[in-house]
């Protein structure tokens, strides 16, 4: 369970649009939500929900359109769409103002005012871009720092073989922390234990990429750390000069699980690890990360789109519907109190293994149109009972209310 409060990964108002044709898919549309170390959080939805693309935004495979992304208080991801439009609304507010405003003196104050507001947000849209490029070369400016107060002394003080072995390790050392990114850090597993692994690299070759483009060059070292991966997720070191076709699904999920965890990263975000497994060989991968979890403190984003493998699991939970975070919540709080009508639809899909629950278990259809009317109350996220937040209008938070009393 929960290590403690801190926050490892904290992602605000992120929304990840995709450009289609003359309109875009929002694909992620303002999603919030923070993960505290040791923590695993299970985001959950239907497929197409954007859950992918929020673990790809997490490791910068995009820039995101809007929204901040920051790990370890470091801002990782930064978007600037929201800082453009606030430049767009303030030249449409103000200049209706000014045009309105008959007294010259007080035209050109708003002129001011409007000036200020789209400097400070040229700022913004200028930090998030350095932001969203500089963070990891800043990291490891930080990391050779380090490292140069770690050796310097050290060779001064050293002499012959000694100083000689120490100027080795240092170089080594240091073009490693050159070469250090901090999204390294964050690790993703992917949902297609096939496709994702390379058919032309030996298990050898995968699991040790990530060490090499780190600039580690010593060959006995990598190999060490590969068998070291595979005992750890239950392979053996024979395995690592073979290629990813003679393995078996679970097999290639546990390759991924290797190649993940060899950079010693503190978050992983485990997207649908387990749903092209059979469920035998599911609760093993899931065991699995249960496992190394607890050995190396590790913090899991698990991503997966039904609720009953992500139950155990997860400490806490987010659902996703076409883009939006509806409801999140602490697992227990979630299957005691399930609020919004979407959540509901997802839990009433699970079986139970007990036949007078399975006679009566209806399944709910969610249909969006049905269920709310936004005409004239917009929706937010509001936090209903402490830590439980559902994605309402004002209204319905008044009867959820009700609901959970
Ligand atoms: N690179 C891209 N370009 C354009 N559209 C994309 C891209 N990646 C994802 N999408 C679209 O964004 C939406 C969300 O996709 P995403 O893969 O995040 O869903 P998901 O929740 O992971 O679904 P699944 O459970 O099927 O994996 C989908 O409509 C998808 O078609
Ligand atoms: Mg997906």
């Amino acid at each position: 369970m929960q290590n403690n409060e801190e926050v490892l990964l904290k992602v605000d108002h992120l929304c990840q649009y995709f450009k289609m044709g003359a309109s875009e898919l929002k694909a992620v549309d303002d999603v919030s939500f923070d993960i505290k170390k040791g923590e695993v959080f299970g985001l959950v939805g239907e497929s197409g929900c954007g859950k992918t693309t929020t673990g790809r935004s997490i490791i910068k495979i995009y820039d995101i359109t809007s929204g901040d992304i920051f790990f370890k208080g470091v801002r990782i991801g930064a978007g600037k769409r929201s800082y453009i439009n606030k430049i767009k609304s303030a030249r449409e507010e103000y200049g209706k103002k000014i045009a309105e405003e008959k007294d010259p003196s007080k035209k050109k104050q708003l002129a001011e005012e409007l000036k200020g507001i789209i400097s400070e947000q040229r700022n913004n849209i200028k930090a998030a871009k350095f932001d969203q490029k500089n963070c990891d070369k800043e990291y490891s400016a930080k990391l050779v720092e380090e490292i140069k107060a770690k050796y310097l002394s050290q060779i001064e003080k050293a002499e012959g073989e000694e100083k000689q072995k120490l100027l080795k390790e240092y170089k080594n050392e240091l073009r490693k922390a050159k070469n250090t990114k901090l999204v390294t850090q964050i690790q993703m597993i992917f949902q297609d234990p096939i496709a994702s692994l390379d058919p032309r690299m030996t298990v050898r070759e995968i699991i040790s990429e990530g060490l090499i483009i780190q600039g580690e060059r010593d060959k006995a070292v990598i190999d060490e750390k590969v068998y070291e991966m595979l005992e750890l997720v239950g392979l053996v070191r024979e395995h690592a000069s073979r290629y990813p076709h003679e393995f078996s699904g679970g097999q290639r999920q546990r390759i991924g699980v290797a190649r993940s965890i060899i950079m010693k990263p503190e978050l992983i975000i485990a997207d649908e690890p387990v749903s092209a497994l059979d469920v035998s060989i599911q609760a093993q991968v899931i065991n699995l990360l249960n496992d190394l979890r607890e050995k190396f403190g590790l913090t899991i984003l698990f991503i997966a789109h039904d609720l009953s493998v992500v139950k155990y699991f997860s400490d806490r939970i987010g659902v996703m519907y076409f883009g939006k975070m509806v409801e999140l919540a602490s697992s227990d709080e979630l299957f005691k109190n399930p609020l919004h009508p979407y959540t509901k639809s997802l839990l009433s899909a699970i079986p139970l293994p007990d036949p007078e629950y399975e006679k009566q278990r209806k399944r709910i259809v969610y249909n969006p149109l049905e269920s709310h009317d936004y005409s004239t109350f917009k929706p937010e996220m509001h936090e209903v009972a402490p830590g439980h937040f559902v994605y309402c209008s004002e209204p319905e938070l008044e009867k959820y209310r009700l609901e959970i009393k």
